[in-house]
């Protein structure tokens, strides 16, 4: 006999206009079998975590030529769409059986049925906690592995700067730079948050952003000589301060710009001249872009967490009812280091 429970979703009312509100999210329940067709190539899986990142607000946007080069909108009654790590209830694929891990792009909801391509089977010999594949060996890691190291070529003893430096890529960012011997600061919205990546993350120095309203001279505090690399993911006036700042051949990796998604007029950046006079080389990414570098990733990262050189922040909220919170909150900053949704723990 085939069971049947009740399937919660996270459904997106309407497209939103500005910053997105929680009241933008609804909760709906649904019911599901716990069974998949015959002959239908798919897995059902139970989510267990879900990924929360900025840039599913710009899905939940009406979509346009900028955000329809990142992915696809958001469909208005529909469930959002995020990366969850889930295990498999039922299977109709030989590469997949029941009890299995997998990290995959699902629905926001309990329960979600998947064709296979977009999936991977989560190695449970790598002995870490299942929400790290939402983020350190996800898409937050790979992110900051690929933006830096590809994107920046950096040296030892050269400067960094990262903003939203205590975000789920900023921490990372940060001390993959300190790893190799770079002199690092970071920005953040609170003093705990610069606690935390002085103290706790082995940053050289940090500064609230809220507090400094100056930039120019709270980079210029931080960086006497100049920057040499900058981790973008704020946009705005950071990056107009930081290219006042920024060395002759510095690089700056466009990750995001978080301040800038949800404004109906965006900041006018005034100082793009120094792009050439400095010969500063700015590239934008997405993390997809460096799919078959994740091997690479692995093999550089594992080691680091295996002997305990790297601190991985987790803000982990319970239950599919407090996602709209959990994400909405990423546009407030209430998280620290990467923000998961725990939807169920098996
Ligand atoms: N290119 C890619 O493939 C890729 C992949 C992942 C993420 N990203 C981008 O990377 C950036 C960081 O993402 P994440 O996942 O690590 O998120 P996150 O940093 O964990 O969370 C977002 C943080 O941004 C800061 N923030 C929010 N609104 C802001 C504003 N108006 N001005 C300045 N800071 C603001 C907040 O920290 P404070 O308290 O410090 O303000 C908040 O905690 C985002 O721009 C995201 O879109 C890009």
């Amino acid at each position: 006999m085939v069971t049947t429970v009740m399937n919660k979703q996270v459904i997106l009312r309407d497209y939103v206009k500005d910053s997105p509100k929680e009241s933008d999210l609804v909760i709906v329940s649904n019911t599901v079998e716990l069974k998949v067709k015959s002959g239908s190539s798919t897995i059902l899986v139970k989510n267990l975590y879900l990924s929360c990142d900025p840039y599913m607000g710009i899905l939940m946007r009406e979509p346009n030529s900028s955000t329809m080069a990142l992915l696809d909108a958001y469909v208005p009654g529909k469930p959002l769409v995020g990366v969850g790590v889930s295990k498999v209830i039922d299977s109709d694929d030989p590469a997949f059986a029941k009890g299995d891990y997998v990290s995959a792009v699902v629905d926001w909801e309990e329960y979600t049925t998947i064709k296979t391509p977009i999936i991977s089977k989560i190695d449970v010999n790598i002995n870490v906690p299942l929400s790290y594949y939402t983020g350190l060996l996800g898409m937050a890691g790979l992110t900051a592995y690929a933006g830096f190291f590809e994107i920046c070529s950096p040296k030892k003893g050269e400067t960094v700067f990262v903003s939203a430096a205590s975000g789920a890529v900023g921490h990372l960012v940060g001390q993959f730079a300190k790893l190799m011997g770079c002199y690092v600061v970071g920005s953040a919205g609170s003093k705990q948050k610069v606690d935390l990546l002085v103290n706790k993350l082995g940053f050289d120095d940090a500064f609230n952003y809220k507090e400094e309203p100056d930039l120019d001279s709270a980079l210029k505090r931080c960086f006497p000589k100049g920057i040499d690399i900058y981790f973008e993911n704020v946009g705005g006036k950071m990056l107009d301060a930081v290219l006042l700042n920024m060395k002759k051949y510095g690089r700056i990796s466009v990750c995001g710009m978080i301040s800038q998604y949800h404004l109906e007029t965006r900041d006018r950046v005034h100082n793009l001249p120094d792009i050439m006079f400095k010969r500063i080389r700015m590239q934008g990414f997405v993390c997809g872009d460096f799919q078959d570098r994740f091997p690479k990733f692995l093999e550089y990262v594992l080691p680091y967490i295996k002997e305990g050189k790297l601190n991985y922040v987790e803000d982990i909220v319970k239950g599919l009812d407090n996602g709209p919170a959990a994400l909405v909150g990423l546009y407030h900053g209430k998280n620290f280091g990467k923000q998961v949704l725990e939807v169920a723990r098996e």
